[in-house]
């Protein structure tokens, strides 16, 4: 009896282990072997990135690392305007505009901050709100916010927090712009694209790419990479979705590459593991220069295909069999429309349906 015990508890434990340890596996492939964007196109955003002139671009988690690398790359080249949008700060973002200045000569594209806490359904409807009603077109919207926390938690609406901000936060923002994007896309020359940040740790997903019946929690028994993969692989299926039911929109998703930003100093503070590893890091890591690239490119660049996720720079389909899964993209567009509707936003028509109607539909979210 006490021998089936200690059989029981070993074979369990192992069993355990093995589990996480397919997910260390996949950590420790994408750290050594991984994508750092090194190789891929060549893209110079310096000499590549046509001109901008009259665009507006939004790029969510601006005050960041590679948001703001993305926001200073991108008004070099005479942009109407770029939105900064981040949580809100004390100084109303006055700092990240004066650094995006700081880095640029002294005649740029002006820079606007848009306060928006992604894990508020509240805060993204009040964004949305302030930005549709200062624009009249939203050519490009870049989102990169993002976190990767070991402590769980929820958002506002009780998700799980990875999720809600890192997906579901941005679908609802998407949602909420839409009319913008919808309506600049039927401008003369328009070249609408939303280019929605993931990261080769879609590899680390949990069995099934997306836990369903989890997402409304803090998912504890999940490890925090796990969590952050979930999130990920929800990014990939979004931009297919959304380039599947808005052809007149490029959508696409993309992988930066390694880099030592604020996720990782984050990061550092809460794992003992991340901090023992730290000096072990540079080796792996490239810069920020190089890790906005992949954003430059997919935003601008030619011969970029909707649909896709790029990883490294202009190299399409590199995603895990799970996150090219058609069927779980469809359930997760499904089951965002249903959640969003239950939370009070109201359906977008897509233009597959609206086609079919013999109509154009521009302004029908709320
Ligand atoms: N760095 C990498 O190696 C790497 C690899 C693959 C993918 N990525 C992806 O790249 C994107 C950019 O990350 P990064 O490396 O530049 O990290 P970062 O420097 O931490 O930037 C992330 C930005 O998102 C903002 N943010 C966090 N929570 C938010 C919320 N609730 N609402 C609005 N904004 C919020 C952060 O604001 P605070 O700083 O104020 O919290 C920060 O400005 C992320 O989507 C990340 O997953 C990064």
């Amino acid at each position: 009896m006490f021998a089936n015990i200690v059989v029981i508890l070993i074979v369990s434990y192992i069993v355990n282990e093995v589990i996480d340890l397919q997910a260390l596996v996949a950590s420790a492939r994408l750290t050594i072997f991984g994508s750092g964007n090194q190789r891929g196109v060549p893209f110079d955003p310096t000499h590549d990135i046509p001109s901008l002139a009259g665009k507006v671009i939004l790029i969510t988690g601006g005050a960041g690392d590679l948001g703001k690398q993305v926001a200073i790359e991108l008004a070099r080249h005479n942009p109407a305007r770029i939105y900064i949008a981040d949580l809100p700060r004390k100084d109303d973002g006055k700092s990240v505009i004066r650094a995006i200045g700081d880095a640029l000569s002294d005649k740029h594209a002006p820079i606007c901050y848009l306060a928006v806490d992604l894990s508020s359904f509240e805060s993204i409807k009040k964004a949305a709100a302030t930005f549709c009603a200062a624009e009249d077109r939203l050519d490009i919207a870049v989102l990169n916010a993002g976190i990767m926390r070991v402590r769980s938690g929820t958002t506002t609406e009780g998700y799980e927090i990875a999720f809600g901000i890192n997906y579901l936060g941005h679908a609802l923002l998407t949602r909420l712009l839409l009319p913008k994007l919808l309506h600049t896309a039927g401008l003369l020359g328009a070249d609408v694209r939303v280019v929605a940040v993931s990261s080769e740790g879609h590899a680390m997903a949990p069995k099934g790419g997306i836990l369903f019946d989890k997402l409304k929690g803090p998912c504890e028994d999940i490890k925090y990479y796990q969590r952050y993969g979930q999130s990920k692989v929800a990014v990939i299926g979004f931009a297919r979705e959304l380039a599947a039911r808005y052809p007149q929109i490029k959508a696409v998703a993309v992988h930066p590459g390694r880099i030592i930003t604020g996720m990782a100093h984050g990061l550092r503070k809460e794992s003992l593991l991340f901090r023992v590893t730290a000096p072990l890091s540079p080796f792996f890591c490239v810069t920020v220069a190089v890790g906005v690239r992949n954003h430059l490119w997919a935003a601008t660049g030619a011969n970029v295909e909707t649909g896709k996720y790029y990883e490294p720079v202009g190299v399409p389909d590199n995603e895990t069999a799970i996150a090219k899964d058609q069927a779980l993209s469809r359930r997760l567009w499904e089951w965002t429309e249903k959640e969003l509707e239950s939370a009070g936003f109201g359906r977008v028509e897509s233009s597959k349906e609206t086609s079919s109607q013999g109509a154009r539909s521009t302004d029908s979210a709320t």
